[in-house]
């Protein structure tokens, strides 16, 4: 037999012994033990189910193991969202006094909790620019830095990381958001970074009904992530984690599709006039597209643009589409836009926007399922109007 492709994987990971074909959701909160001494044990045990829900529970377990498999890992672990994954990352891992070298161009809710709560507990860290070769390399302070975090491709302006020269970086664990590419778009891991972390609320739930995180590496750092998380408290719900694995199934096809109306829609984008840029892997004009025919196996279905006219332009593209929708998140059936200067990254301060390259005429799409012809007609109709 040829070994296993993922998409088949995506069917047959994270299956439990009863022969149910769609994943049983466990709603109890506790398990009856035999006695005392089983009890303590339980209470003692790491990441064991049966015992209490917080430490873990069976629906949520296959979730995990399912993305351990996709993912080429030891184990996984899954969280209440991708923030409660990301937040729990680093406070199980970094203490006062300690450093993080962090991309620039992160999704907003990571550079406001780099830049809030992690400062005021006296962790330090360093912005550097994630496609600049060499640059997290040079940030690192040995002994000091004990995360070097990254998100490739980056929301919202597509910027790659080398993740051969990421896992290079010795000392620090080293991270990557891959929430983007999903399990079946990249494998970090297999790259030899030491985390992959994904907001699962995204493409791996992938139809907006879950809000959902998740991380996969090595049992041992696992198993140290879970030592804290089981305090943190950020847990995954059962309901969440079914809604996960659902999504898991059909995410070889979602992507596929999606993938594709994401280049047509790019090559589209490219020939508009009001369109100053285009910011898509796929497209052979990105200035990191050998680094993502490379590392990827497929594109992503999130694509941005500039318009010339800044905020006022976007505010005439977002108003005037008839089929794609204003509103936040990506990975879902329906095709969405939204103006990250303004939402998803609106915490972050206007100078840190310019330095990761969110101008006030960036918007971003979240490609859907609906199909391309439609998708490209209705952006075709706006700017054509501008
Ligand atoms: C790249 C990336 N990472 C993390 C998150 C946070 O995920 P969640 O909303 O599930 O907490 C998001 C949310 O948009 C994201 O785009």
């Amino acid at each position: 037999m040829p070994k296993q492709q993922p998409e088949t994987t995506a069917i047959t990971a994270g299956r439990d012994a009863s022969g149910a074909l769609s994943p049983t959701i466990w709603t109890s909160t506790t398990w009856q033990s035999h006695g005392l001494d089983e009890t303590s044990k339980a209470a003692t045990s790491i990441h064991q189910t049966g015992n209490y829900a917080r430490y873990s529970n069976p629906s949520v377990r296959d979730f995990e193991r399912a993305i351990a498999e996709l993912e080429g890992a030891e184990d996984a672990l899954a969280f209440g969202s991708g923030m409660g994954a990301i937040t729990s990352i680093i406070l199980a891992l970094c203490s006062t006094g300690d450093h993080i070298v962090a991309q620039s161009q992160l999704y907003g809710g990571t550079v406001s909790f780099l830049n809030g709560p992690c400062k005021r507990l006296g962790i330090d860290v360093t912005f550097v620019d994630g496609a600049k070769p060499g640059a997290f390399t040079a940030a690192v302070r040995p002994g000091k830095t004990m995360l070097v975090i990254a998100e490739s491709p980056s929301n919202p302006q597509m910027g790659l990381v080398d993740f051969a020269e990421l896992a290079s970086i010795k000392g620090p664990y080293t991270v990557v958001d891959s929430t983007l590419a999903t399990p079946l778009g990249q494998n970090p891991l297999t790259h030899g970074v030491s985390l992959v972390v994904h907001s699962a609320t995204k493409g791996i739930a992938g139809h907006n009904d879950a809000t959902l995180g998740v991380i996969a590496g090595e049992k041992d750092l696992i198993d140290a992530i879970w030592s804290y998380a089981v305090l943190h408290g950020a847990t995954a719900s059962p309901y969440d984690a079914v809604n996960g694995l659902r999504g898991i199934r059909t995410l070889g096809v979602r992507l596929a599709h999606q993938c594709n109306t994401a280049l047509q829609l790019a090559e589209a984008l490219t020939k508009q006039s009001a369109v100053t840029a285009v910011h898509y892997p796929g497209l052979s004009s990105h200035p990191q597209h050998a680094l993502a025919s490379k590392q990827m196996h497929h594109f992503g279905s999130l694509l941005s643009f500039d318009i010339a006219g800044g905020k006022d332009a976007a505010r005439k593209v977002v108003d005037g589409l008839k089929l794609v929708r204003p509103a936040v998140s990506l990975g879902g059936p329906e095709t969405l836009i939204c103006h990250p200067a303004s939402s998803t990254h609106v915490g972050v301060a206007p100078e840190d926007q310019a330095t990761a390259g969110i101008t006030q005429g960036l918007l971003r799409v979240s490609v859907g399922l609906e199909s391309a012809t439609d998708v490209i007609a209705d952006f075709q109709q706006v700017l054509a109007s501008l």
